[in-house]
């Protein structure tokens, strides 16, 4: 926190601003799910001249020699005084350092080699689960800060968020055309979700795609294909807390099916989503009885439709772009602790 008002404090002369701000970032600090945009910060706009953050990623995330255009935050997301660069001889100037956790699996030697200057800030950026993450304990004592579809994570980067609308909805509910639908790349027989897939395929209709099912959909067919089903098998492939994945965000919502949940608790779904836009599978004591509710939901359309209820004031975001993700580094960093080191990452990660 101490450094934190440093930084505030930096572009202005007087005490009076600087205790005004310890004040105002104390209070932040109460607040750490706030959100508060630049706006309310002079410190950053009305300082004669700021210098930029620079913010380096160490491997663009899965293609690794792409290189932004340095303005790219401003160009495309209003966001100043952020250079987003791949550059790596900007590592001696960096104040943020991003490293995806993919890359460092594929190799640990990855790793920058030279010192770190004194007060830049190394983030850890990962969407997979931690059943699809390798523990490297090379990279424990490494990060000041994460950034994963955790909640807790310093950056929370979900794979989707429902907005509050500004305009009245004009959705309608897509034609339908079959009961449910799965689509599924990575097929394992001996997972969860097969199973319960397996189950439930004997009780009720389900059209499977995807290159399991032989059936492969380019990324076009794929929201019109789900659309014209009731329901979406919305199964993640493995099960942790928040781990709550574009299968939900897009496959469904954003096809106007129905999610058929198998994830975490419903519990958790509901900081997320409202209770009555999904269906959970563990609500259910068995498969039949999961089929018998969803063959007579779809019968009525009258409850059926009170599951698009939340599109009369909620539209679904999504970030997809790393770019985009990435330009948010600059816009949080004013409200990032700090002084914080990842100790042990993926017993934080994994736990
Ligand atoms: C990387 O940065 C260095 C130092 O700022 C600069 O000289 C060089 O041209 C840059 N390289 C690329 C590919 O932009
Ligand atoms: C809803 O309205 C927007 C613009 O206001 C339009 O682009 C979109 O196609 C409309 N959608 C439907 C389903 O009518
Ligand atoms: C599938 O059904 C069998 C037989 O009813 C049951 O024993 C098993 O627990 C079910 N598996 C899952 C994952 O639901
Ligand atoms: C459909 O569901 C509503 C609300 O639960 C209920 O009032 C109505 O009787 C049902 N209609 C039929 C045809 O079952
Ligand atoms: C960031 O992490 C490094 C490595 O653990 C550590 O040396 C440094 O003190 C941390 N920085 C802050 C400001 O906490």
């Amino acid at each position: 926190m101490a450094a934190l008002h440093v930084y505030l404090g930096a572009t202005f002369k007087t005490g009076r601003i600087l205790a005004l701000l310890l004040v105002t970032g104390y209070f932040m600090q109460l607040v750490t799910n706030c959100y508060i945009s630049l706006e309310f910060w002079p410190a950053r706009n009305s300082a004669k001249v700021q210098e930029p953050l620079v913010v380096l990623v160490w491997h663009w995330p899965f293609h690794a020699d792409f290189t932004p255009r340095e303005d790219v935050c401003l160009e495309l997301y209003a966001i100043d005084n952020c250079i987003l660069t791949s550059n790596r001889s900007m590592y001696d100037r960096a104040d943020v350092v991003v490293f995806h956790h993919r890359e460092l699996q594929i190799k640990t030697s990855n790793l920058p080699q030279q010192t770190r200057p004194p007060n830049q800030k190394w983030l850890w950026v990962s969407l997979e689960s931690p059943t699809n993450t390798k523990r490297i304990h090379q990279l424990n004592g490494c990060f000041n800060w994460t950034m994963t579809y955790k909640a807790d994570s310093d950056i929370f980067l979900p794979y989707g968020t429902l907005m509050p609308s500004d305009r009245p909805s004009n959705f309608s509910i897509p034609k339908k055309s079959g009961l449910s639908t799965w689509v599924v790349s990575n097929y394992r027989k001996t997972s969860l979700r097969a199973k319960v897939h397996a189950n439930l395929s004997k009780q009720m209709p389900i059209d499977m795609y995807g290159r399991a099912a032989g059936k492969f959909l380019p990324s076009e067919m794929l929201l019109p294909t789900i659309s014209r089903y009731a329901f979406y098998l919305a199964f993640e492939n493995s099960i942790h807390k928040d781990y709550i994945t574009e299968k939900t965000w897009r496959n469904a919502f954003m096809a106007g099916s129905v999610p058929v949940v198998l994830g975490p608790p419903r519990a958790n779904y509901e900081e997320f989503i409202p209770a009555d836009s999904f269906i959970h599978v563990n609500d259910f004591a068995s498969a039949g009885k999961l089929a018998t509710f969803l063959m007579g939901l779809w019968k009525n359309s009258t409850r059926y439709e009170q599951y698009f209820n939340w599109r009369r004031t909620h539209v679904v975001k999504m970030s997809t772009s790393w770019t985009e993700r990435l330009c948010n580094i600059c816009t949080k960093f004013p409200i990032l602790p700090q002084s914080k080191i990842y100790h042990n990452l993926h017993d934080w990660f994994h736990q």
